[in-house]
């Protein structure tokens, strides 16, 4: 990233934003939607995009679903903002329905970002075990606040000064490219906590998990591998922590991921999905937990904690994901994509790997005709946004890219279709087979 933001030099409204707008985060798209209405995007002419990444991974009900419209419209007219220390009843009404869905984990509060709620996670586990060391995978993305930020280790670590002391990462599994050939997933994990060990200070507080890393480049954890990580963890006091940002609310097929495992974690995150596009988080844990908490002075306040304009768009959301089955739907949708996507597979030598969960799938890029897996991985998404698709790249340093593809839950079959046809099109033309 040069600083520089990129887009037709001719229009007005690029000149405008590269003269006022701070990069936060390599290159804006070159596509400026001015409205969104279920899996597309549309600009100022009409020009139509499928968005196969759900905004930022978020509107599983895909854009301007009418009865989030409809709320959004209503409590803002009724009951938007408080005081951070009033209840109001969509608050009280979203943690009764979350604690229904996980009755392990019944204290649950509200916040408004993924980065927000590891924040509140994070501290809570340190001062509920009186502990300070945190433990997250290497391919990690937790958010960019200070505690979620240290936890964070996929990228963002350099040139801010000291993150918090106490923070060690260890290796997530990868099948498609292993750390070490021949070596399984239970000897690295094993090998990790020993390493663990050796470094710790003796304050092992949790660790942080997605339990499919997501920005990692769509790593899937392994059957097994949570229950693993668990007994690790209970072993030694340590409390754990599941981020299901992206896999949480039916995106995987099942309402958490954490359920495929029969692992409930300690504490729960949740945040892009259960907004489904608006600002809105949960951090759920048990009762114990919230007692100790309590007994200790647990303090996260903040301006947004338990406002009720979100919690009625996220009671909703619930209420819509429940009533029309879309945990099931992305299930049937994933299969689907996941044969379309194989399909690709087959077709062209640099689809490396096709890989994921329900509606959140990975196609990984290998060097293939002489071209490397990134310029390739580049291209493709380049021209599959031409060509009318968004799926988003993860740039994996070496391994090349893993393009993200999740689209909303609502996607019809037409739509599932019309994207791996436009992404077959695009890598077609790139590789010049086409
Ligand atoms: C798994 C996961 N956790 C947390 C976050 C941070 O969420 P936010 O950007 O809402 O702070 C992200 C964002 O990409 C994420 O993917």
């Amino acid at each position: 990233m040069d600083g520089t933001v990129r887009g037709p030099a001719d229009t007005r409204f690029w000149q405008r934003a590269r003269r006022h707008m701070l990069n936060y985060g390599g290159d804006f798209v070159p596509f400026v939607p001015a409205r969104a209405e279920g899996a597309f995007l549309y600009d100022a002419s009409g020009r139509r995009v499928l968005d196969f990444t759900s905004g930022q991974m978020s509107a599983i009900l895909g854009h301007s679903h009418p009865e989030i419209v409809a709320t959004v419209r209503d409590a803002v007219g009724r009951l938007d903002h408080l005081f951070s220390s009033m209840l109001s009843a969509p608050v009280v009404d979203l943690a009764e329905a979350l604690a229904a869905l996980v009755p392990e984990l019944p204290r649950v509060m509200l916040l408004s970002t993924g980065g927000e709620a590891n924040e509140a996670a994070i501290r809570l586990a340190k001062l509920v075990t009186g502990k300070w060391e945190i433990v997250g995978f290497a391919q990690s993305w937790h958010g960019m606040t200070g505690g979620a930020a240290a936890a964070t280790y996929k990228a963002g670590r350099r040139g801010i000064g000291p993150l918090a002391p106490g923070n060690f990462a260890v290796p997530a599994p990868n099948a498609f490219r292993p750390r070490f050939a021949a070596v399984s997933w239970q000897q690295e994990l094993d090998d990790a906590f020993d390493l663990l060990d050796r470094q710790s200070t003796g304050n092992l507080a949790a660790f942080i998990a997605e339990p499919i890393l997501s920005s990692g480049g769509v790593i899937d954890l392994p059957v097994g591998y949570l229950n693993a990580l668990s007994a690790h963890c209970r072993a030694r006091g340590m409390k754990l922590i599941l981020d299901e940002a992206q896999t949480g609310v039916g995106r995987t097929g099942l309402m958490f991921a954490f359920e495929r495992d029969g692992v409930v974690p300690d504490i729960l995150t949740l945040s892009k999905t259960l907004g489904a596009g608006l600002p809105l988080s949960a951090v759920m844990t048990s009762d114990a937990m919230a007692a100790e908490a309590a007994a200790r002075d647990f303090l996260f306040y903040t301006t947004h904690v338990n406002d009720p304009l979100p919690a009625a768009v996220g009671l909703k959301v619930l209420e819509i994901v429940q009533r029309d089955g879309l945990a099931e739907r992305a299930k049937a949708m994933g299969a689907r994509l996941a044969a379309g996507l194989r399909g690709l597979q087959q077709r062209y030598a640099c689809v490396g790997d096709v890989r994921g969960r329900g509606l959140l799938m990975g196609l990984e890029f290998c060097t293939a005709g002489g071209r490397d897996a990134a310029a390739i991985s580049d291209a493709v998404t380049d021209l599959a946004l031409e060509l009318g698709l968004s799926a988003n790249i993860v740039r994996a340093g070496a391994s090349g890219g893993v393009m993200r593809i999740a689209p909303p839950l609502t996607v019809s079959e037409a739509e599932i279709d019309l994207g791996v046809e436009l992404l077959g099109a695009a890598i077609g033309r790139v590789m010049g087979s086409d």
